[in-house]
């Protein structure tokens, strides 16, 4: 075998493409990754919050299905991938706090809290003193909330880094280049064509790319994942010792109809998150996604206006359709898809890597994943809409 063909072929170095490599080259599979810049993405821009349980919404219920069976197993993957690479990955099992702001902020935590307990899922009704007594840099104003002590976080840019020295450790061979096509032999996916002029080889190729997924030039258009990009602006703040404890969990809150986040790190970040954009792929920090930000925190938290603003950030989602990830074989053999994970890519990362594990070993979807097949989208003719 040449160094220039593997068994496993990963487009793209993102938290879900590192994570598949990783897996399979543990299964012994000869596996590269084509990406200009491994270990970038939209996880150098999430918050990294796990949040399955303060994240749900009608008609997702399939899909939460995966987000929990995704959140059990995270403490023996962080486990893992900390006792292999020594790092710390910031995993913080801090809970979560869903506050309501007005009366028809708290109506609508009332009617999720009901869809939590009809689901099964362990959350708590507080009044507003209750929740300030928990986080007294809450406003004054707040009106109730949900605890919920199972909705934790990890920091996406040590994860990030550790998958990257995980991948290197097991073997992986990295392309640091743009992959431009799929190639094509016979019947089935055999590798691809990057942008200058190298063809890298491969029994199975793994599309990873996030939004870039459903651009890949040679991928047959009904075969194009459905995949678009949803732009997030992203604050980072810093919490002065002086300062701390700050916040002792994620807060967050449904404020004029946008979702705002803020989540403390025991290193001092504070995240406040996010913007959600249908623009494409721009991914501008503009004044109007910082002003509302900082507006809709301040309204929560007004105390963040002591601290100093670190970073400004745009990434892009890769959004699907019904909001859940296509995972598993397509109808081109050896072209397999790992992409559309959107709001819950960093979530859904230890489940992703063990499908695509197994898909890449016995051809099949394990079956917490099966539902998620791209193959859900053919009936309906959205495999036939590239982004
Ligand atoms: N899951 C948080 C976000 O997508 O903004």
């Amino acid at each position: 075998m040449s160094s220039r063909t593997s068994d496993v072929l990963v487009v793209g170095g993102g938290i879900i493409g590192l994570v598949t490599a990783w897996r399979a080259a543990q299964r012994g599979l000869t596996t590269a990754v084509v990406d200009p810049e491994p270990g970038g993405g939209a996880a150098q821009v999430a918050a990294g919050m796990l949040a399955a349980v303060t994240e749900l919404h009608y008609g997702e219920q399939t899909l939460l299905g995966l987000n929990l069976a995704s959140a059990h197993r995270y403490p023996a993957f962080v486990a893992e991938l900390t006792e292999l690479t020594g790092h710390d990955l910031g995993y913080r099992r801090c809970g979560t706090l869903a506050v309501a702001l007005d009366a028809d902020d708290r109506a609508h935590l009332r009617e999720l809290h009901a869809l939590q307990r009809q689901s099964g899922l362990e959350s708590e009704w507080l009044s507003g003193r209750e929740c300030r007594r928990l986080e007294p840099m809450l406003a004054p104003g707040v009106r109730g909330g949900l605890r919920v002590d199972g909705d934790h976080q990890i920091d996406p840019r040590r994860l990030t880094r550790a998958l990257l020295t995980a991948c290197e450790r097991a073997g992986v061979v990295f392309h640091r280049m743009w992959a431009q096509r799929l190639r094509v032999a016979g019947d089935r996916a055999a590798g691809v064509a990057t942008t200058d002029g190298q063809e890298l080889g491969a029994d199975q190729v793994v599309l990873a790319a996030g939004s870039f997924g459903g651009r890949l030039e040679g991928v047959p258009q009904a075969l194009l994942p459905p995949v678009r990009p949803v732009k997030g602006q992203v604050l980072r703040l810093t919490v002065p010792p002086r300062h701390a404890p700050f916040l002792s969990r994620t807060v967050r809150a449904i404020v004029r109809g946008s979702h705002v986040y803020l989540v403390p790190r025991e290193s001092g970040e504070l995240v406040i998150g996010a913007t959600s954009e249908e623009l494409g792929w721009d991914t501008t920090v503009t004044a109007g996604g910082v002003y509302e930000l900082l507006r809709d925190a301040h309204e929560l938290v007004p105390g963040i206006t002591e601290l100093p603003l670190t970073e400004t950030r745009a990434g892009l989602r890769p959004g699907s359709p019904d909001n859940a990830p296509l995972l598993g074989p397509t109808e081109l053999p050896g072209l397999v898809l790992a992409t559309g994970h959107y709001r819950n890519g960093v979530l859904l990362t230890p489940i992703t890597g063990d499908a695509m594990a197994h898909v890449l070993t016995t051809g099949e979807l394990p079956d917490v994943a099966r539902p998620f097949t791209p193959r859900r989208f053919a009936a309906t003719g959205l495999l036939e809409q590239p982004a």
